[in-house]
C-alpha cells in the first residue's frame, strides 16, 4: 500500500489509508467475493486532491526521528522522550483531551480503545477468524 501511495502521489494523486476495511467483515466478504484465509487489512482511496486539500497546512509531528527510525535493533522511546514530547504538545497546540486524560497518549489510547469503530474491528476479526475455524 505504502508503495501505491508513492507512485500515486508522484502521478499527482492523494490517497487515504483506510484500515477499517478490517470492520464488517461479513459486508466486505460478499462484496469484494473474499475467498476464505483472505484478510484485508488496508483499502486506498485514491484521488485528484482539491486546491485546498493540496494547500491545507499539515499536521505537526511530534515523534522525533529516532523514535521512529530504529537502527540494527528496536530502541523504545525513553520516558524523558516521552515527557518531551507530552510538554511541546500542551506548548505549541493547547490540546484539549478526553475526560479524565492527563496527556496525548493516554487520550488517543482511550479515544481509540473505547470507540465503536475499535469494538466493531474485534468483532469484525474475531468473525473472519471463527469463519476459517469451521470446517
Ligand atoms: C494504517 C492506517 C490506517 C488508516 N485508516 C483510516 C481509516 O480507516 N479511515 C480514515 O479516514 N483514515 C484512515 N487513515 C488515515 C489517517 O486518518 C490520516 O489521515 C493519514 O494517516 C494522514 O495523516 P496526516 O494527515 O497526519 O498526514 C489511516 C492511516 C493509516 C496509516
Amino acid at each position: 500500500a505504502q508503495t501505491a501511495v508513492l507512485a500515486a502521489e508522484d502521478l499527482g494523486l492523494g490517497s487515504c489509508y483506510i484500515g477499517d476495511i478490517m470492520e464488517n467483515f461479513e459486508i466486505h466478504k460478499e462484496l469484494f467475493n473474499l475467498p476464505k484465509y483472505v484478510l484485508p487489512i488496508t483499502m486506498l482511496c485514491i484521488g485528484y486532491p482539491t486546491e485546498q486539500q493540496k494547500n491545507r497546512t499539515m499536521r505537526r509531528r511530534y515523534f522525533t526521528k529516532n523514535m521512529i527510525v530504529h537502527k540494527n535493533i528496536y530502541q523504545k522511546p525513553s520516558v524523558e522522550e516521552f515527557r518531551t514530547m507530552d510538554k511541546e504538545i500542551a506548548e505549541k497546540d493547547s490540546p484539549v483531551f478526553l475526560a479524565g486524560c492527563h496527556n496525548q497518549a493516554i487520550h488517543m489510547y482511550k479515544r481509540k480503545i473505547t470507540s465503536n469503530f475499535m469494538t466493531e474491528m474485534n468483532r469484525s476479526v474475531r468473525a473472519m477468524i471463527d469463519s476459517w475455524l469451521k470446517s
